[in-house]
């Protein structure tokens, strides 16, 4: 039995939008079929192409990762050598940023600025040359891609052999849409037949059950999550089909139930965790923050839990106050402003110009989509992972 007024907690960190498990529950089929596509690549080092496609939360960027992490590992076994990289292509601007994050995986000092594509694509045949690596390019939500750049990326990617020199390069497509392909020319579509397709239909409850289990189990102490709380953490999230609401909706039921120093995660906590778990995905927004940006976020977020509107005043004196916390260094008034103003465009926060009953005019900061306090919480979890995990 858990200790009353502990913390539920076992290892929170696997409960983040970044730990990737060790087996991806009731994904054999997929994992099996990317094996099988991939086989070339570790019997003769030829490429290879798939196209993943399934609505949000059904295990699409997991399992590329986990099967382009354990590809790499068997590789050597083979006399071969993988890697991969994935690019967030929602993260990412077009087929020169897409580029930069990939070169960045072999120099992280490569620079953002002064090179044309066609310079970046050399130096990258020039890396992978050097290293004497397969690269597998993983491009998650290509659709992003493809929309704000057309197929020219895609296309390069798949001819990478016929252009000359050593090295070689495979490419996984992801995308909730499995019509993102119809967007490439028929040259660069004919190396995605059909038979490279892998498909990613919904959880059902029962395969919810199990996911939400398998990872309560993980992260929780033993005996603090009921199979009853699972049951309901399931009927939640089969609603969409959608996994990682299910964890999600784990977390945050952690989270009150720490709160309330309960020492178990009940009913209850799961169906208020509910209403704060939003669709949106705040984990996966939070993941493209710096720690400086985390730390403006956070304090808005702690100023925001008491009141709907929070000054700009406020907020950095709350900031001041984080990054004493947290050991970071504190940024002048024109940075934290032009900060502000970056987290607003991302939509995380909204500021907007107050108009009566206030002396002058000062920016009214507001949370316009996630709860405060789970968003306050998830930072400061992500900011000290260790201490968390504990
Ligand atoms: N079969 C599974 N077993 C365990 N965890 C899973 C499974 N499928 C998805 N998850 C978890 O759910 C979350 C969402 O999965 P993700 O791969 O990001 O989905 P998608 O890319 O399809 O939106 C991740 O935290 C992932 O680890
Ligand atoms: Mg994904």
């Amino acid at each position: 039995m858990a200790l009353r007024g502990g913390t539920v907690f076992k290892d929170k960190a696997k409960l983040s939008f970044d730990f990737v498990p060790e087996t991806l529950l009731h994904r054999d089929a997929q994992l099996q079929r990317l094996q099988s596509l991939f086989r070339p690549l570790l019997d003769a080092g030829a490429s290879s192409t798939a196209f993943l496609h399934g609505p949000v939360g059904t295990g699409k960027t997991h399992l590329s990762r986990r099967f382009a992490t354990d590809l790499g590992r068997a590789a050597p076994e083979k006399g071969k050598a993988a890697e991969y990289v994935l690019v967030n292509c929602r993260q990412r601007m077009g087929d020169d940023s897409v580029l930069l994050a990939i070169l960045k995986k072999f120099d992280e000092r490569f620079p953002d600025r002064g090179f044309s594509i066609p310079e970046k694509l050399q130096t990258l045949r020039g890396q992978l040359e050097r290293h004497k690596v397969h690269l597998i390019v993983i491009l998650d939500e290509a659709d992003a891609l493809l929309k704000k750049s057309g197929p020219q990326l895609v296309y390069t990617f798949t001819r990478w052999g016929e252009e000359g020199g050593r090295s070689t390069v495979s490419l996984l497509l992801i995308s909730q849409k499995a019509d993102a392909l119809d967007k490439l020319d028929a040259a660069a579509r004919s190396t995605f037949r059909r038979g490279n397709e892998v498909d990613f239909p919904r959880y059902t409850r029962k395969e919810l059950w199990d996911i939400a289990r398998y990872r309560a189990d993980l992260a929780f102490h033993p005996a603090t999550v009921p199979d009853e709380v699972i049951d309901l953490v399931a009927d939640l999230a089969a609603e969409d089909g959608d996994a990682r609401r299910a964890i999600e909706i784990l977390l945050y039921a952690g989270l009150a139930a720490d709160d309330e120093n309960a020492g178990e995660v009940g009913a209850e906590h799961v169906r208020g965790a509910k209403g704060e778990v939003h669709p949106t995905h705040v984990e996966d927004r939070l993941k493209g923050l710096d720690v400086t940006r985390k730390l403006v976020l956070l304090a808005v977020a702690r100023k925001a839990r008491k009141k709907t509107y929070v000054t700009t005043g406020e907020a950095e004196e709350a900031y001041a106050i984080a990054c004493e916390e947290f050991g970071e260094k504190k940024r002048g008034h024109t940075q934290f402003w032009k900060y502000l103003k970056e987290l607003d465009a991302l939509g995380l926060i909204e500021a907007k110009l107050s108009g009566e009953g206030v002396v002058g005019k000062t920016t009214m900061i507001s949370l316009p989509e996630v709860p405060a306090k789970p968003l306050a919480q998830l930072i400061e979890t992500s900011l000290r992972p260790r201490s968390a995990a504990k």
